[in-house]
């Protein structure tokens, strides 16, 4: 191991690095070190440059916190965690489409306290919300034959009207966040506001490199949930807004045609009183596919 050039090196350390006993960690390791020198010779990298570099990393560390990870930011904006999401989550055509998890999920209880499980019909818009369009969601979470599933734990999060998720006023507790058991028929609905864009964390060093970069820093409007159920593969997506301005142009590269839905305004007083809202409102009627797991399908 001594006396490295620039034509052994990758060969030397890849040796040095041989006798990994876990072969699937040895192939990710192996992987890492070619793709890393390749890219080193490919743009003959300055050590000012490499500097810059362990200086970004030193940046997103200073700024994360269980609460916020700039790492995660960082594989967000570059396009990873969408293609980790997209090779994972392969499935037929008629499945609803995965999209990222982005950073406002709430898994368990934590500084707000367990996430509200709410019936069908019930509302999140509240005082609080009311400056928002009221919009009506709901559909059915069935198989990709029609059939509905019952016991799916759906959870929703969303921005407020404000622009914010409830996690980043956290001293006003939970907002525009549910969970949903459906029943027999499969059903889910609910009431809550439309979603806004809204710009990816502007703080950290993740924004500063995409506003250096001429890159936009918004998501658009968009409707998070993610669904569990017994025999079928978890399913976390996103329902997007038909005309948003940045469709074309998402910050985190999440959106698919499937997932794009028409927030159409109806204008009937009667129509939204009967939900318990205003006109005019958004009605937004959507059905999710769940895929069953694969051992379910072995069975078949
Ligand atoms: C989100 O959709 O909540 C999100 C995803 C990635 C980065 C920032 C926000
Ligand atoms: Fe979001």
């Amino acid at each position: 191991m001594r006396n490295l050039t620039e034509e052994n090196t990758t060969d030397v350390v890849l040796n040095a690095w041989s006798k990994n006993p876990d072969p699937r960690f040895k192939e990710i390791v192996d992987a890492i070190i070619k793709h890393l020198h390749d890219f080193v010779r490919e743009v003959q990298l300055t050590e000012a440059e490499w500097a810059a570099a362990i200086e970004y990393l030193h940046k997103c560390a200073d700024i994360s916190s269980p609460e916020r990870s700039e790492f995660i930011l960082t594989s967000d904006v570059l396009g990873v965690s969408s293609l980790v999401d997209t090779i994972n989550n392969r499935r037929p055509d008629g499945a609803t489409e995965n999209s990222v998890l982005g950073p406002f999920y709430i898994a368990e209880a934590g500084e707000l306290g367990e996430v509200p499980v709410i019936q069908n019909g019930d509302d999140l818009i509240g005082e609080r919300n009311k400056d928002g369009v009221p919009s009506y969601v709901h559909g059915i979470v069935r198989d990709a034959a029609g059939n509905p599933i019952r016991g799916a734990s759906l959870d929703f999060w969303q921005n407020a009207p404000n622009g914010l998720y409830d996690v980043q006023e956290p001293e006003k507790g939970y907002n525009l966040r549910c969970r949903i058991i459906t029943g027999d028929d499969g059903r889910y609905a609910f009431t809550t506001t439309k979603p806004l864009p809204y710009t990816i964390p502007l703080d950290g060093p993740a924004a500063a490199m995409m506003q250096f970069s001429n890159r936009n820093v918004w998501r658009p409007a968009h409707l998070h949930v993610r669904i569990e159920a017994s025999g079928y593969e978890t399913l976390t997506t996103e329902l997007f807004i038909d005309g948003d301005e940045y469709l074309d142009d998402d910050a985190v590269f999440g959106v698919k045609d499937t997932l794009v839905l028409n927030w159409d305004t109806n204008a009937s007083q009667e129509e939204a009183e009967k939900i318990g809202i205003w006109a005019p409102f958004c009605d937004i009627q959507h059905d999710i596919v769940l895929h069953p797991l694969k051992a379910a399908r072995a069975a078949e």
